[in-house]
């Protein structure tokens, strides 16, 4: 019986785990070297100036939009299409989620519904790159113009870019301030819970080590209130051995989904998704748009494959949002993608052997 093909497979190998017994026989485990040099590193490959690693992704939305001073009175403009921590990190913090409808192609916020969405309480806009692909550059100029604060939810974009004014341009440096994810089945992973704030902006800079760290500044005196958000020292460690392999992963992602692109186009009961133009796919996801997602998904599973639907319930159908003003809004985007998306393997573990089983399943669909 061949193994069972997972949508993820968290890269483990003998220079993480040196790293990080080596960080635990040094007893420093909290707030050492290892942290310090992960968001200088971190924040090197995004291009950005400042950074800083925390305990994990929605720990670093939360933590972003009290960075920002968004809270009780404030609205924040979010994807009806997303992870539900897009949206429960705004109410995390008093401030209203309103939901925007995304594209039909790319699936990243649609600008167009975003502007109609706009209202004096508005403060920022979180856009997330979807599945590892990089929102539209329309999006940065329609906050620019508004002056909203653009939050980027990158929990699922590491080494995703798209070219801006003719540059091109990391995740993590295209918004006010930026956040990661590195929970297991993420394109950099930690060995456990963790997440990244990044950002461009130096009067946030100043304050994005102590927002995790009780709000405390050199003195030890809290300046503003924060929380105790730190990664530990040895999460960090795994972190920075897996950031060195970032590009090599990246490439591998990139072979895959186009090798899964070229077979889809081939079969008419299923879709390949689509690359916007002049953007590096960081391939976090490989979502199949299928004509009966029960029979694909049996299919895929009875050749021993992952297949998964992927969030099934759009964010404001969520019972949590019951009492939300928009918890009966017409999404027809959002409503078909979440009917009809279905995620496959497409992770840079996949062997060659793994990776023709699954074309041959594409095939035989
Ligand atoms: C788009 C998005 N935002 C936020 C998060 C939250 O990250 P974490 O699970 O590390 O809290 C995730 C994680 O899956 C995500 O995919």
């Amino acid at each position: 019986m061949p193994e069972r093909i997972p949508l993820a497979r968290p890269s483990w190998t003998d220079e993480m785990r040196k790293a990080a017994v080596s960080t635990l026989d040094s007893g420093r485990w909290v707030k050492g070297p290892q942290g310090r040099a992960f968001a200088q590193e971190f924040a090197e490959y995004c291009g950005v100036e400042f950074a800083s690693p925390c305990n994990s992704g929605s720990g670093a939305l939360i933590a972003a939009l009290r960075l920002l001073g968004i809270g009780p009175g404030d609205e924040v403009i979010v994807p009806s299409f997303t992870f539900i921590a897009t949206a429960t990190s705004v109410s995390m913090t008093g401030a209203i989620p309103v939901f925007a409808e995304v594209e039909p192609d790319y699936w990243c916020l649609d600008v167009e519904d975003v502007k109609k969405r706009i209202t004096p309480r508005t403060r920022g806009i979180i856009g997330v790159h979807l599945f590892g692909q990089c929102y539209g550059t329309d999006l940065i100029d329609l906050c620019r113009e508004h002056n909203l604060a653009l939050i980027e939810d990158a929990a699922q974009a590491h080494g995703a870019s798209i070219v801006y004014n003719g540059v091109a341009t990391m995740a993590g440096a295209l918004g006010t301030i930026s956040c990661f994810s590195f929970f297991p089945s993420k394109n950099v992973a930690v060995g456990g819970e963790g997440g990244m704030i990044t950002s461009v902006d130096s009067e946030i800079g100043a304050r994005i080590k102590a927002i995790v760290d009780h709000g405390r500044d050199g003195s030890l005196q809290s300046q503003e209130v924060g929380t105790n958000m730190r990664m530990s020292e040895v999460f960090a460690a795994i972190g920075r051995v897996q950031l060195k392999h970032l590009d090599d992963w990246l490439d591998a992602r990139r072979s895959n989904a186009a090798t899964l692109s070229s077979v889809i186009a081939t079969n008419p009961k299923l879709e390949a998704p689509q690359v916007r133009p002049d953007s590096g796919h960081a391939w976090h996801q490989y979502c199949v748009q299928a004509d009966n997602i029960e029979s694909f998904i049996q299919h895929m599973s009875h050749h021993d494959i992952d297949a998964r639907q992927i969030y099934p319930v759009p964010c404001h159908q969520h019972a949590v949002y019951n009492e939300h003003r928009q918890a009966g809004g017409e999404f027809p985007i959002t409503s078909r993608l979440s009917k009809q998306l279905v995620s496959i393997p497409v992770h840079h573990g996949l062997t060659e052997v793994e990776l023709d089983r699954i074309v041959k399943a594409l095939i035989s669909y």
